[in-house]
């Protein structure tokens, strides 16, 4: 690995622009960010949008432009007259301490920043530690080669300085203080740093658009060009921060909007003016030094992101702030985070941060609409849609988990009604975090809206002692034209291609599970849990999970956790056993653990008391009868980590479901300083991560389900450890239809945890039909909750095997193909909702519909518009799942289990997609709880997989047997077995 002369000491190659060639020196760009020189403007490309903001003659970035992708020529000064100044509106006396040295380029070359060195490598040797990563651990162990053949240079030098040559030792070091090693430390990670940078640029050149390296001195010259800045041109107004569209606000110079950060000083000043220092871009993703979890894989080569860090300081203290924006070429999303540094020389007194947005984003003045997805347990995430009007709005949790009340996603939508699926722009922000998190938006009085989302100010507080620096999490910004639908599309790929782990990406699919918590609860013995399994695998179930109540002695809700060892009451064989049992069955074998918790009857509340939240002394609130463990402390993490590790080694636990029943109160650690309380929140949230990274780095094989009562921590950041969440503790069919369409606004489908369970329902005592019920779990990572030992009939039984055929065959589609929204259950007119699946090159597609509760009976529903179909193609559209019921009489319903009532008279038809567009597909649900699902096959895809229909029709033997046991709209799952195969095969006539 080479580096460049000069350039040595270079942390990233990347930071340097190149010029887009003679006569265009004004502009420098690398990969998607382009800096416009002249307008001293940044344009962030992303695959069909831009994002432009600049640096104004104060030295505060003002943003300009958040939409579709505009002329690379196009001139954006011409938005600063969009300004207007008002009487209130104050302006600083004069923009002096702005320093414009930001286009002498070789400054950008020569920005060495110790933090980013010891924050990279901070985060290397973490990720080495507890992430099995080869890039960094061959970055460590570089680093030290690096640093030891320097010592031994300078140990020479010093031996020949004193005139005694060279000793033969080599391998003696000459003694060094702290600092003196932590320098030589930090330059051994710039050069290597360097290097790596140079594999990322050959990596980049390999793809178009590489960019090209210019020496310094030539780019120097172009960049000196441009220094005269701190001139208001003429014509243009001066106007304050409090009414410019600003990327970063400042809190206490003038904009009296929702600041995006505040401080306290050790002389209890609050004020802190961020200008523009400098900028540099870097290739790829840049990693979390606090380990917090990213978009992107920290140490990999990711050549389809570009990050550019923005360097705002007070020119009064030593305080710093870094804007990165990520910025995926291939989607319409930029990632942005914000680092807040004390760069006082030690001694100097300690900065407090009391607020850090991770994103502020101003909306010129328009008709906006807020979307959000508040909920409780059991009714998560339920759509809210409202107008933004004058004023102040934030939701948020504060309950120290992302929570079932408010989910950390949000979209603000332009127009005066409420946004659509298919038109309109719309801006969707969804927050990387676990804990307690805001979204905060304000209209003011000249219309203009802002948005700032990032860990909740509430209870928070952190001391920056000097060098000391804070992150902010991530927050994937994406934005669409074309309404709702394209910006889920965008999150989901991301999601699925960059967040969630690498074992688990492209053509997985997670296996088909029985949880037994809804068949035993906290009854799981050894025979039972033996019983169910066998019945399990008997329908084609692959995963067996044995949920809460296998350890300690948890008999009830009262008892044990942190006890993390077999009840050999109920597992007298011991785990392995079981587990090798189940194993033996030839299914795999999960298990429940909740972590974070600890009850007060247990051993270990008996010897660590302290390690629960709390003061001591003081009363203390339970939720479900269980305390908080302290997971800011490291004894406490380390103790649970070992736990969980060895309960994993001690048997072949492929699955693990980590819990979280209740949130956090009497937040305080005996642990930390007084000064630190406000750190607890955010410590705690650290904490669980650490032990979440540390689990993956030594299972990596081990699918892990994250669950918080259900979906009360369902957030991206989870998904960075486990790829599914289960979704809600509420599994009836109809309220999971409102619940799974409000999660994928923001997450993806193969994310969502989602089971058949048994009638009545155990949450809402409600009776519906086997086929909604299968469904709707289909359209989820789909398993079951019932005890198949008892509450299944033979037919059902049968059905159940029919259903898991058919799931495996549809998984691929439901897990990568694109997803459309089509009728919106939280539109208040109806009761209805619709969706549908549709494979990238639009060759497959499933579609789903179901009503909650038939208002009037003789109200026709709309024809069902399908989207995102070729119209140029033919399709067969099956219906893969009939009913049963049938309209004898206009006034009068019958159930006929042995004759299948088909939407349109029979099992497929064949239409082009143009009509499928344009007209839709007439259904027709009658009666509350009905469903039907279509799977669409392109001719040109039946033409490709030719397959001959076995010969035999409708009239199956089960069908026959079926016992109806599942109330009315019993379905014929039995013909599902026919149905695997499109009807249409046989008659192709028409491709
Ligand atoms: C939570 C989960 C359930 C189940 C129970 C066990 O409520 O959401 O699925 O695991 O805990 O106690």
């Amino acid at each position: 690995m080479g580096h460049r002369g000069d350039n040595a000491n270079s942390l990233y190659r990347s930071n340097s622009f190149s010029s887009l060639g003679p006569g265009r020196s004004q502009l420098q760009s690398f990969r998607s960010v382009h800096f416009n020189a002249q307008q001293r403007r940044f344009d962030l490309l992303c695959r069909t949008c831009q994002y432009s903001f600049r640096v104004d003659e104060h030295g505060w970035l003002e943003h300009l432009y958040w939409g579709v992708r505009l002329q690379p020529d196009d001139d954006l000064d011409f938005l600063r007259h969009t300004n207007i100044s008002l009487p209130f509106d104050p302006i600083p006396e004069k923009a002096e301490t702005f320093k414009p040295h930001i286009f002498v380029v070789s400054d950008i070359l020569k920005r060495q920043s110790r933090d980013s060195n010891r924050n990279t490598w901070k985060a290397a040797t973490m990720m080495q530690r507890h992430h099995y990563n080869e890039e960094a651990s061959r970055l460590e162990n570089a680093c030290w080669r690096l640093l030891a053949m320097k010592q031994r240079r300078l140990l020479r030098e010093r031996e020949m300085a004193e005139g005694e040559g060279p000793q033969m030792n080599t391998t003696a070091f000459i003694p060094m203080t702290e600092d003196e090693r932590a320098l030589l430390f930090e330059e051994a990670v710039a050069k290597l740093m360097n290097d790596i940078a140079d594999t990322r640029l050959k990596a980049a050149s390999a793809k178009k658009d590489a960019w090209e390296v210019r020496e310094p001195g030539a780019v120097k010259q172009q960049g000196e060009e441009q220094t005269s800045m701190s001139r208001i041109p003429p014509g243009l107004e001066r106007v304050g921060r409090n009414t410019k569209l600003l990327e970063f606000s400042d809190y206490g110079t003038g904009d009296y909007r929702i600041p995006s950060f505040r401080v306290m000083y050790a002389d209890g000043s609050h004020i802190s003016p961020m200008l523009y220092k400098t900028h540099r871009v870097m290739l790829g993703v840049v990693p979390m030094g606090c380990g917090m979890p990213i978009v992107g894989d920290e140490f990999s080569v990711q050549t389809d992101a570009a990050t550019l860090i923005v360097t705002l300081a007070d020119p009064f203290t030593d305080l710093e702030v870094d804007l990165h924006y990520t910025v995926y070429e291939d989607f319409d999303i930029i990632v942005r985070r914000t680092v807040i540094r004390n760069k006082a020389p030690r001694g100097a007194g300690g900065v407090t941060v009391l607020k850090l947005a991770s994103a502020t984003v101003d909306f010129e003045s328009d008709a906006y609409h807020f979307l959000h997805l508040p909920g409780e347990w059991a009714a998560e995430r339920q759509v809210t849609v409202q107008p933004i009007v004058e004023g102040y709005r934030g939701v948020d949790s504060r309950r120290g988990t992302s929570s079932h009340q408010h989910n950390p996603f949000a979209v603000i939508a332009r127009g005066d009604t409420p946004p659509e699926e298919d038109r309109g722009e719309v801006y969707g922000f969804a927050l990387m975090y676990s804990g307690n998190h805001r979204i905060e938006v304000e209209k003011t009085e000249t219309g203009r809206v802002r948005l700032n989302i990032g860990i909740n100010p509430d209870h928070f507080s952190w001391s920056l002692a000097s060098g000391g620096s804070l992150e902010s999490p991530e927050c994937i910004m994406a934005y669409s034209s074309d309404g709702l639908t394209y910006m889920s599309q965008q999150l989901h790929k991301l999601i699925r291609t960059h967040v969630i782990p690498q074992e688990f990406r492209g053509n997985w699919v997670c296996p088909i599970l029985l949880n037994t918590w809804e068949a035993f609860y906290f009854q799981q013995t050894h025979d039972n849990i033996m019983q169910i399994a066998k019945e399990a695998k008997e329908i084609g179930v692959e995963l067996l999970v044995v949920d809460d109540g296998w350890f300690g002695r948890r008999d009830d809700e009262y008892t044990s956790l942190g006890d993390w060892d077999v009840d050999f009451r109920k597992l007298p064989k011991g785990l392995k056993a079981l587990v090798d049992e189940v194993n033996g069955l030839g299914l795999k074998f999960g298990i429940w653990v909740e972590p974070e918790m600890i009850s007060v009857q247990s051993k270990l509340y008996e010897a660590k008391p302290e390690w629960a939240l709390g003061q001591a002394g003081k009363s203390r609130s339970e939720g479900r009868n269980q305390l908080v463990l302290d997971f800011t402390r490291k004894d406490v993490r380390d103790y649970i980590y070992r736990k969980l590790e060895a309960i994993l080694m001690s048997a072949n636990i492929e699955y693990v479901k980590w819990d979280c029943n209740r949130h956090l109160t009497e937040v305080y650690s005996r642990q930390l300083s007084p000064a630190k309380q406000g750190e607890v929140f955010h410590r705690y949230v650290l904490g669980v991560y650490e032990v979440f990274r540390m689990l993956r780095a030594r299972f990596p094989h081990v699918i892990i389900e994250n669950c918080a009562g259900g979906g009360g921590r369902f957030d991206v950041a989870m998904l960075k450890y486990s790829p599914q969440i289960w979704c809600s503790d509420n599994t009836d069919a109809l309220s999971r239809i409102r619940i799974q369409y409000g999660t994928s606004l923001a997450y993806p489908i193969s994310a969502i945890g989602s089971h058949v369970s048994t009638v009545p329902n155990h949450q809402t005592f409600r009776h519906t039909p086997l086929k909604t019920r299968f469904v709707v779990a289909l359209c989820g990572t789909f398993g079951y909750e019932l005890d198949l030992t008892k509450e299944i009939s033979a037919v059902e039984k049968e059905q159940l095997k029919a259903m898991n055929r058919l799931r495996t065959r549809l998984a691929p589609i439901i897990f990568q193909g694109d997803f459309y929204r089509l009728w919106n259950p939280f539109d208040s007119s109806s009761s209805v909702a619709a969706w549908m699946f549709v494979t990238p090159d639009r060759l497959k597609a499933l579609v789903f519909a179901f009503i909650s509760f038939k208002k009037s009976p003789g109200r026709y529903l709309p024809r069902l518009r399908l989207r995102g179909l070729d119209p140029d193609e033919k399709y067969t559209v099956s219906e893969l799942v009939p009913t049963t019921i049938r309209r004898i009489t206009s006034v009068q319903f019958a159930e006929d289990p042995h004759r299948p009532v088909y939407q349109f008279g029979k099992p497929t038809i064949e239409i082009s997609g143009k009509a499928l567009l344009n007209c839709g597909l007439p259904i027709k649900l009658e009666f509350d709880g009905d469903s039907c699902l279509f799977e669409i096959t392109a001719h040109t895809h039946i033409a490709s997989t030719q397959v001959v229909l076995p010969p035999g029709g409708a009239s199956s033997p089960v069908l026959n047997k079926r016992k109806s046991r599942d109330g009315p709209g019993t379905t014929l799952l039995a013909l599902l077995e026919e149905q695997e195969i499109p009807r249409s095969v046989s008659s192709r006539a028409v491709v």
